[in-house]
């Protein structure tokens, strides 16, 4: 073959293969590259804080269903607490009392005592109107049960509550994302298990055992506007955002945020108003007990 029929032909695979991706790409059937480069928290997040639990007891598997199945939000919202057996559970408080009745603390429970408690009739009785006769008796999720039953169907925006009453609880999480086959570069780099705490110290932790998990520092109500142009680079170096309180947030402190590379997602956005402007002023997700409407209002 001479030289200007192979430069020919080499012309022609390279059309041929440029149109072929973007006819596949146009199609919807991402390329393998697209898809590396797909990352969940990269639109406008719907966080099921403890789940749908506006709708359904939190933290029990009525509201992760509902959340997951049902709203199809982005992610399941968990708070974490140690049980005395060692165990992670799901439950938002360090006293099992709002939610359970019982009095004590989830330190001094192991997992057989706190399996035995209803976390679901103080939900039917609170909210009546959204109360159901099966919510009564349910159960307190661990963490194994929640990763089992979704697996990697689901993603994952888990806090580390009280780090400085349970330690050792950052490497028993990262053991069951192991585990649960949740570490690999892949799902990480789509986003699919967050961390998130108050706790700086719990955060550097996790970084320290694993810098490929995407961390996100929360904020106390008030003092966001208390951090310097130093701690904003700091908490840039470990994290891909920070978690405000809503009522902190304005349009120009998320632009100061971006600027410094951060994700805005504040915590816990649950009338429509309060949606609207969290999306006027361009934050990159909210935590709602009502994620439904934030998925209605972000698609509209
Ligand atoms: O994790 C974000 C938000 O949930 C923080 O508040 O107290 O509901 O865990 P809290
Ligand atoms: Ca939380």
């Amino acid at each position: 073959m001479d030289v200007k029929k192979l430069f020919y032909l080499l012309c022609a695979l390279v059309i041929f293969t440029t149109l072929n991706t973007n006819v596949v790409s146009a199609s919807g059937f991402a390329s393998s590259k697209e898809k590396v480069k797909e990352n969940i928290l990269d639109n406008k997040v719907s966080i099921a804080h403890r789940g749908a639990s506006g709708y359904a007891p939190e933290h029990t598997f009525y509201a992760y269903d509902k959340s997951h199945k049902e709203f199809n939000a982005d992610y399941i919202e968990l708070d974490l607490q140690m049980t005395k057996d060692g165990n992670l559970i799901a439950m938002h408080d360090e006293d099992v009392e709002r939610t359970t009745g019982h009095k004590g603390r989830v330190e001094d429970y192991t997992t057989q005592e706190l399996k035995q408690m209803d976390v679901g009739s103080w939900f039917n009785k609170k909210y009546p109107k959204y109360a159901k006769k099966e919510y009564k008796g349910a159960k307190i999720p661990t963490l194994e049960e929640i990763l089992d039953r979704y697996g990697d169907n689901a993603n994952y925006y888990i806090e580390t509550k009280s780090p400085d009453v349970y330690p050792g609880m950052e490497e028993k999480l990262l053991h069951s994302l192991k585990q649960h086959n949740l570490l690999s570069n892949q799902k990480l780099n789509k986003g699919q298990v967050v961390i998130q705490s108050f706790s700086q110290e719990s955060l550097l932790k996790v970084a320290n055992m694993n810098n490929q998990i995407p961390l996100v520092q929360l904020v106390d109500k008030d003092k966001l506007s208390t951090f310097t142009s130093e701690d904003l680079k700091f908490i840039s170096s470990y994290a891909i955002g920070v978690g405000p309180d809503y009522s902190d947030l304005d349009k120009q402190t998320v632009q100061k945020l971006h600027e410094y590379n951060l994700k805005v997602h504040p915590y816990t956005v649950n009338t429509e108003k309060d949606m609207k402007k969290m999306l006027n002023i361009d934050v990159d997700g909210v935590f709602s007990n009502y994620i439904d409407k934030y998925i209605n209002l972000k698609n509209k």
